[in-house]
């Protein structure tokens, strides 16, 4: 049995999930031989098969996966085995109607589409240990089964449930926590609005109330479903180690993770893996694209991962499913790949001619193989054999994005200052920035060691415990340069306003604090300028801040705060640290970030408008991914050899509009054989 964390697939892994189920067996025979034609070496099966394994309760069919697997593996194809626990089957249901899910309003879920049942239902939670037991009992051992992938996208479509068990769970889940209610009712602060609670037994879940339900509470519900989900996933994890050996994962959707705080759920995977797709009204979907694949890198530790999905095209749950245009695909996988991707997958291998995705794209579409799509799908697999080399190099950044959906969660409540300041959108404009300026970056949580990075960028931390503002504050101290966005350090865990006021935990790293915050009307806008006359346009948001000891570099001209500091620059120790209380588009951050580079020793490297540069660093050579997402040709000096186009030595690189280049510049800094 393998022991290792990383599948045994001696390559870049090429696939994606594969529903056989769907098809007569004379289709398979096509399958395995079109997906020998594409490089295909993993493909993901059983994802939702549970019906088919388990047609009566406790009688089982293994006889079909049997086949398919050993047909995959005859070929040369590796499996990654699902688990079906996200669609349980009609009996299932059937039989336990108490294991649906309930949602805040009081409906039970009905069957008939997929999701998860309730995570409390203790029918569901050995019912998806069997089934797990049972598959790696039967598979532990097949060699071709290199991994196992549980569940699919905790979190989606749906993770929490209000029903009357997961409200046990969640009295049990809240002992634990506070052991007595004095302790919960401090945390919560329930003597606003007299909601102090005498019994565990009134203490329900945050489902539909009045006005805003407490949000402390709320808060904590989030901790809850995030821990019951998790708590799912270790009980099939469990039941497959009792057989089987091979790396364990379930498939993350990074920035599109609203329910699962990725940083608790990569300690319990074996290898990371994400699922991304583009948002279609977005142009510049790509500049997410990388967002998400750095932070899935980060959340893996810097270590290589697998995107488990993407589309070769459109998706169809979209309101305007957009198709990729030709050579999207590549750039996307590569994009993946020069972010820290060793594996490229796809939902999914043939276009499902019935059911709710028939109109989503596939390696296989609907139109066969005389279609560009297919071309490219072959053209894909035979690019990632050309950059195998790549496989194990590691992503180096020297600036840190924090993260944490701790924070995501206090700050998406109800009754914030303003519905315009919110935490995505702040960490992509930041993102977004560094981007733009080619800077590489890795993401982090406020109370990671971050004193290997020259810069941290913190864009949205409303929530900031007293020891993680600490933590920068020793950054600082320490030399780092930490550049903070609005709003920043309100609260403390429990969504409770920080002794001191806003930022009092920042207050000596940043020697700058906010009395108040001011926001603007539905379409406002004003102005900061920077100490070297330089205006910059900002919307939403601004603040009264009260100095400290910072000097201000910026002001504000007009709006709430007419005439009072804006940006401010505090020396602490050997670092510095600023703080932007104006809500800056990327645009207008570049002014500010010049500076900021300046005082962290960050540069920016000059690329042309659309152009995308991220190594990957080997043993003995850097692997440089370029993507032209614009339509003109670009060249960029590089001496090094062009992997995509048979390892010729170059000196200069020349991109085409909307095409890509891998090229091996060995670490001596001199060209030569790929
Ligand atoms: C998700 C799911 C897949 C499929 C795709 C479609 O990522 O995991 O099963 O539904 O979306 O984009």
């Amino acid at each position: 049995m393998a022991d290792s964390s990383w599948p045994r697939v001696d390559a870049i892994a090429y696939g994606g999930d594969y529903n056989p189920e769907q098809w007569p067996r004379e289709v398979w025979l096509e399958d395995v031989a079109l997906m020998r034609e594409a490089g295909v070496n993993l493909v993901s099966v059983g994802i939702f098969s549970w019906a088919m394994l388990e047609p009566r309760e406790g009688e089982y069919d293994f006889a079909w996966l049997d086949d398919i697997i050993s047909l995959l593996h005859d070929n040369g194809i590796s499996v990654d085995l699902g688990t079906p626990s996200v669609s349980p089957p009609a009996w299932f249901f059937h039989t336990y109607p108490e294991a649906r899910v309930t949602d805040a309003r009081g409906t039970v879920m009905g069957f008939g589409s997929r999701g998860m049942a309730s995570h409390a239902a203790p029918e569901y939670r050995e019912a998806v240990a069997r089934m797990a037991g049972a598959l790696a009992e039967r598979y532990g051992d097949h060699p071709a089964v290199v991994l196992w992938h549980i569940h699919n996208e905790y979190g989606v479509p749906v993770a929490e449930d209000f029903g009357p068990r997961a409200v046990a769970s969640w009295q049990r889940w809240l002992k634990e926590r506070y052991v007595d209610l004095d302790g919960l009712n401090a945390a919560w602060g329930t003597a606003f609005w007299g909601q102090r609670y005498g019994e565990w037994e009134h203490v329900v879940a945050p489902a539909a109330t009045p006005t805003i339900a407490n949000p402390a509470m709320k808060l904590d519900w989030a901790r809850f479903t995030d821990d019951q989900l998790r708590e799912c996933f270790l009980i099939e994890k469990d039941a497959i180690r009792e057989h089987a050996s091979q790396p364990v994962t379930t498939n993350f959707m990074a920035h599109q993770s609203w329910n699962v705080d990725l940083w608790k759920w990569a300690e319990l995977v074996d290898v990371v893996s994400d699922d991304h797709y583009l948002w279609s009204p977005d142009p510049d979907a790509h500049v997410l694209l990388s967002l998400a694949a750095d932070l899935t890198r980060s959340v893996a530790g810097g270590k290589p991962w697998m995107l488990m999905e993407h589309s070769t095209s459109a998706v169809n749950w979209q309101g305007r499913n957009i198709a990729k245009r030709p050579g999207e695909m590549r750039r996307n996988s590569l994009a993946h790949l020069g972010r820290g991707a060793d594996a490229i997958m796809f939902f999914q291998w043939r276009a499902s001619r019935s059911g709710a995705e028939k109109f989503h794209s596939a390696m296989l579409p609907h139109a066969g193989t005389d279609s560009r799509l297919w071309r490219e799908v072959v053209e894909l697999g035979d690019d990632l054999k050309k950059v195998a080399s790549v496989k194990g190099s590691l992503v180096e950044a020297d600036v840190a994005v924090l993260y944490d959906w701790e924070s995501m969660w206090a700050h998406e409540l109800e009754w914030r200052p303003s519905d315009d300041l919110q935490f995505r959108e702040r960490i992509r404009a930041h993102y977004e920035r560094l981007w733009r300026d080619n800077v590489t970056v890795d993401f982090a949580h406020p109370s990671h060691d971050l004193s290997r990075y020259k810069l941290v960028v913190a864009p949205s931390s409303y929530l900031m415990t007293a020891e993680s503002a600490a933590n920068l504050t020793r950054y600082v101290e320490g030399g780092g340069v930490l550049l903070v966005d609005a709003f920043a350090a309100a609260v403390d865990e429990h969504d409770a306003v920080h002794p001191g006021g806003f930022m009092a935990p920042l207050k000596d790293a940043l020697g700058v604090t906010c009395d108040e915050y001011l926001p603007l009307r539905e379409g406002g806008s004003a102005a900061v300028v920077m100490d070297d006359g330089t205006e910059l346009r900002f919307t939403a948001w601004a603040e009264d801040l009260k100095l400290s000891g910072a000097e201000v570099v910026a002001t504000y001209a007009g709006g709430p705060a007419d005439g009072a500091p804006a940006i401010t620059r505090n020396a602490r120790g050997e670092g510095h640290a600023w703080y932007l209380s104006a809500m800056l588009s990327t645009e207008a951050l570049a002014s500010v970030y010049e500076r900021v580079y300046a005082d962290a020793w960050v540069e920016p490297a000059g690329l042309p408008e659309g152009v995308e540069v991220v190594t990957r660093r080997g043993d003995e050579e850097d692997f440089v991914v370029v993507l032209n997402h614009g339509d003109h040709e670009v060249r960029l000096p590089m001496a090094g050899t062009d992997m995509l186009t048979g390892g010729v030595p170059v000196s200069e690189v020349t991109v085409a509009g909307g095409g890509a280049a891998v090229v091996r510049v060995p670490l001596t800094g001199q060209g030569g054989e790929a």
